[in-house]
């Protein structure tokens, strides 16, 4: 959560914060700031609100050697003018922007008190600024003083500083939260990821871990905490392009990443199975094979995919746990004697998920991690690696993530038990995806009969109750219409309670096995009055359905049924004028715990 920019000896530096800052706002957007530094004269613009207000704010015709930028989601205090980021030390030494969360701000705030310095904010960052500054007074250099400042922190950072006197370099830091340097060609960017660099660096590196420097226009020295010699650094390209994360046309990124999934499943097909044989590592198979469990680790969507991807391998006979991370993280339960930990994150930053990591990682347990995001804290905190290449996600809720989610857990599987069928099974999944992209008209109809219901049902059983919860969450997170999402059995044990006269009740049905039995639920729901709205297939459709998807084999179903409650929620949101690629409260990656 909250993105950061830094650049240094960039002629269009006000268009490299401001845009760099725009591209970044999926991280956080409820304040934006920027701090230009030049001739030893820091400018500081902030506010609450969007990046656009902060556009209007900074003075096109500002022109600076070095400057900063945030975007935020709140952590500690709320938007507000003296919460918006840049901080700046009591004695304006230092301006800093920050990306995470300070768990002993407090007590080192009373410190800083005690010897009499003063707070402006509510924010943990404060305390981070006027550190450095106590350390700089007290006799070190500035790089010495930021130092023995992160030395002090306990949380997360991704830190970018300027200091007053020292217009031509700006000093980063880095701990638990995402921050990559960029090479152009007399210059060097900082930022939360790639995006803000683009279309100005050709080659970028990875801060790690502990890590903490500065960048000059021409140089770049990089540190350890626990090492006194510089760090050899190697620059490397990306694949990422600015059309990748374009609208391409598209009114909001959510609908664009919707109607990607075809290509992510295509993508998966041919970066997974080389039209003979699965190109997993021979070494990760034989692990799982080994494992005598597996535990899943996620949150959100991604959790979501991993309930489906634990109904996959329990059917070939592997023992299976699926935890939500935060819960995981304080109560870990692990039987047997040779876990295997799958995680499975979209950015490969959340924080739940890292303090899982470190968990297992003192265990000393094997780890496998599934992200979208090669470079990213978990990609590199894995034993082995599976990524999602499912393209730059920006849209805060989690669509085609979800897709490469399942699909790459389903030929996982498949590779385990050596069958190529799957290939097959999700080409005929794709075509299944087309045709519902295809009406999209019927689910926008369904969208608007539902939308102005304070709450909603969403019903499924197996798989179906699988995708049910991930409509569910799709559903509130971008229309804010309260949503349950229920087993259809579970119904009459208690939440039949809350079923009045046009209550919306969304089922979703693909498996022969429960169809029945989830009709039945309908009907009960239907005497109450419920409001109802049937998702089926081809070959379980009735003729009161109010959308029947094309039949594809029943463990592949919630790849095409998903595509279906993301248009609802999508065309719900639409129609209420939400703000839907930045839902309220939301933050794309969640740094935070
Ligand atoms: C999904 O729409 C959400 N924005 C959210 O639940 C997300 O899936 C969750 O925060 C996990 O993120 P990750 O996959 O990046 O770890």
């Amino acid at each position: 959560m909250c993105g950061i920019v830094g650049t240094i000896g960039e002629k269009a530096l006000r268009t490299y914060l401001i845009e760099g800052l725009r591209s970044l706002e999926y991280r956080g957007y409820d304040s934006a700031g920027t701090s230009f530094l030049s001739n030893g004269e820091v400018t500081t613009y902030r506010l609450p609100g969007r990046v656009s207000d902060l556009d209007q704010l900074v003075p096109t015709s500002i022109e600076a050697n070095a400057g900063i930028g945030h975007t935020r989601w709140a952590t500690h205090g709320e938007p507000n003018f003296s919460n918006a980021h840049p901080h700046q030390s009591n004695k304006g030494w230092f301006t800093l922007v920050h990306n995470g969360v300070i768990n002993n701000f407090r007590f080192l705030k009373r410190k800083l008190e005690q010897k009499g310095m003063t707070f402006a904010s509510d924010t943990d960052t404060e305390v981070i600024v006027n550190l450095m500054e106590f350390h700089y007074l007290q006799g070190l250099t500035p790089l010495r003083a930021i130092k023995k400042t992160i030395e002090k922190l306990e949380g997360s950072y991704a830190l970018a500083i300027l200091f007053k006197e020292e217009p031509n370099r700006i000093y980063f830091a880095k701990l638990h939260s995402p921050l990559v340097i960029g090479k152009g060609e007399k210059t060097h960017y900082l930022a939360s990821d790639y995006l803000p660099m683009l279309a100005y660096a050709q080659t970028f590196y990875i801060v790690t871990d502990y890590q903490y420097g500065y960048i000059e226009a021409q140089h770049i020295i990089v540190k350890h905490l626990d090492k006194n010699e510089e760090i050899p650094i190697r620059f490397h390209t990306t694949d990422l392009t600015i059309e990748d994360i374009g609208l391409n046309g598209y009114p909001h990124y959510m609908l664009k990443e919707i109607e990607e999934a075809p290509e992510v499943i295509q993508r998966l097909s041919y970066n997974y199975f080389d039209g003979n044989q699965f190109l997993f590592d021979d070494v990760l198979l034989e692990k799982i094979h080994q494992a005598d469990q597996l535990i899943f680790l996620a949150c959100g969507t991604s959790y979501h995919a991993a309930l489906v991807g634990r109904r996959y391998f329990e059917e070939i006979g592997k023992t299976c746990r699926v935890y939500v991370a935060s819960e995981f993280a304080y109560y870990p339960e692990v039987k047997g004697q040779k876990p295997l930990f799958i995680v499975i994150s979209q950015s490969g930053e959340t924080a739940d998920l890292i303090r899982c990591v470190q968990l297992i990682k003192q265990r000393g347990n094997a780890l496998l991690t599934i992200t979208n995001t090669k470079g990213s804290s978990l990609d590199r905190a894995s034993d082995f690696s599976l990524l999602l290449y499912a393209g730059m996600e920006i849209a805060v809720a989690s669509t085609k993530a979800y897709i490469a989610q399942v699909g790459l857990l389903a030929i996982l599987r498949a590779a385990l038990i050596h069958n190529n069928d799957v290939m097959t099974d999700l080409v005929g999944v794709i075509q299944a995806m087309k045709s519902v992209i295809d009406s999209r008209q019927d689910i926008e109809t369904m969208a608007q009969a539902i939308m102005h219901a304070p709450s909603a049902f969403f019903l499924g059983r197996g798989l179906d109750y699988d995708v049910a919860l991930e409509a569910s969450l799709k559903l509130k997170e971008i229309t804010y219409i309260h949503s349950e999402a229920l087993p259809g059995g579970e119904l009459k044990h208690g939440p039949i309670a809350l079923i009045a006269k046009n209550v919306p009740v969304i089922a979703f049905i693909s498996d022969p096995i429960t169809a029945a039995a989830i009709r039945s639920n309908l009907e009960e729901v239907r005497a109450r009055g419920a409001n109802i709205f049937t998702i089926s297939n081809l070959a379980l459709a009735k003729d009161e359905d109010n959308f029947i998807t094309p039949n594809v084999k029943v463990y592949l179903s919630p790849l095409v049924k998903v595509i279906v409650a993301q248009y609802l929620s999508y065309y719900a949101a639409l129609h209420l004028q939400r703000d839907i690629d930045k839902p309220r409260n939301l933050a794309k990656s969640v740094t935070v715990e």
